[in-house]
């Protein structure tokens, strides 16, 4: 019997936990937490003269506990061995930026930013250089946009900013992301709990905040994300977010309709997890293909949240969606390096290179294929270091350049898939 399946529905925090360990990891988790049980349990009915006894190995316990919790997830040292004089990376050559490489190959390759690299002189060149799209990591998304939280109330002027720096280098912006079950303004919570009717509400709401938002950047903004996450991570079944208690899975549709009356030219995705049964997604796609919804794409995020996915799997998916006539874009591609699972230390960054390389190979087999974005620039700024439990078990390392911004074994073997070498 697998006993970490028995714990998958307890929710999504709880499977979070257990994908994260290995077999080997849960099942002496789950032996000192019997024992601590055992103990207390003993503890409630032993003599008071023995108590002190039981006290003590509960003590031990925790102690051996809060060990176990440091070793799995503490940090570990991996090393950096790309950067040895004789390493073949170091002897990679290399002709053109990794931009243009993907240009030849008619790709967009981007990376996801933050206004203070645009600020910074090494972070702006290099990402100008390196890259020909990006995406801003948070100053899109609508509670970041909001002037005070307030709805309707916008500030426009960070968006500029991402918006100068695109047209300035000549680089495709993507908007990320207008409706997102975990990026939308407190404000829509209070407004709807105390809506009479819940529904109307969330359509006010929606078509004055997507009308606006795509309107104001009609013509300037190529991409946008219009529908975010909308299949639940560890449910077979679509994510029940604020929108789809208002309005059901209606909300997606809805949503499309609106950013294509604002900005008729601008590419409307879908965008997110695939989730835990493929079928829910595809068939969503084809509902909203069949209904003649204005959507032009998917983009699969990527994130090696729990383990790394097998790529055929992936792959296959994503060739059923490009069969349905849609684009497919990876939009937030970061790989941990501890989701390469038992990967020899020695190789690891090597494995990560490879592992991306398989991805992005097996994705330009795929007809409508249209690029690829790594969720970050270097591995100094990177989303799992700030999210826990990710946090707690650097180093993390997910993206194309280390923390001094020098290349990694990831960033040749992309530049090789795209080289075709
Ligand atoms: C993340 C950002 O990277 C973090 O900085 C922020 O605190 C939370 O959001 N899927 C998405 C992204 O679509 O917008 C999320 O970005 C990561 C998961």
């Amino acid at each position: 019997m697998d006993l970490s399946s028995i714990f998958k529905d307890l929710g999504s925090v709880m499977e979070m936990t257990i994908t994260i360990f290995t077999p080997k990891i849960f099942y002496s988790f789950a032996a000192a937490f019997l024992a601590v049980i055992v103990t207390i349990i003993t503890l409630i009915f032993i003599k008071k003269e023995k108590k002190l006894f039981i006290l003590s190995i509960l003590a031990i316990e925790a102690l051996t506990i809060i060990i176990m919790i440091l070793i799995s997830f503490g940090t570990a040292d991996y090393p950096r061995n790309y950067l040895n004089k004789d390493s073949k990376y170091q002897l990679h050559e290399q002709d053109i930026l990794l931009s243009e490489a993907a240009d030849e190959r008619g790709l967009y390759i981007g990376a996801a930013i933050n206004l203070d690299q645009i600020e910074d002189k090494n972070y702006s060149s290099l990402i100008s250089r390196e890259f020909n799209a990006f995406t801003a990591e948070n100053d899109m998304k609508w509670s970041n946009t909001l002037i005070n939280g307030e709805l309707g109330n916008y500030d426009f002027s960070k968006i500029d900013k991402y918006i100068e720096f695109a047209e300035t280098n000549d680089m495709r912006l993507r908007g990320h992301a207008l409706v997102w079950g975990k990026g939308y303004p407190t404000q829509l919570r209070k407004g709807l709990d105390q809506s009479d009717n819940k529904e109307q509400y969330m359509r006010d709401v929606l078509e004055e905040y997507i009308s606006t938002m795509v309107g104001h950047y009609a013509g300037r903004i190529d991409v946008w994300d219009v529908v975010n996450e909308p299949i639940a991570l560890s449910q077979p079944q679509l994510e029940e977010n604020i929108f789809y208690e208002a309005m059901g899975s209606e909300y997606i549709a809805y949503a499309f309709n609106l950013a294509h009356k604002a900005d008729p030219e601008a590419e409307l995705f879908l965008n997110g997890y695939i989730g835990k049964d493929p079928e829910i997604l595809l068939n969503l796609l084809q509902d909203l293909v069949n209904e003649g919804v204005p959507i032009d794409g998917f983009g699969l995020q990527g994130h090696t949240i729990f383990e790394a996915k097998d790529v055929n799997e992936l792959a296959k998916v994503l060739q059923k969606i490009s069969d349905l006539g849609l684009k497919v874009e990876i939009t937030e591609l970061d790989v941990r390096l501890r989701s390469l699972g038992d990967s020899d230390p020695e190789d690891i960054y090597e494995t990560q290179g490879q592992y991306v390389r398989e991805i992005l190979e097996a994705c330009m087999e795929i007809e409508n294929f249209v690029g690829i974005t790594f969720w970050g620039v270097d591995d100094s700024a990177n989303w799992f270091d700030l999210t826990p439990p990710f946090s707690w078990m650097k180093p993390n390392d997910p993206l194309l350049f280390d923390i001094n911004l020098e290349k990694k074994p990831m960033y040749y073997e992309v530049y090789d898939a795209l080289k075709n070498q």
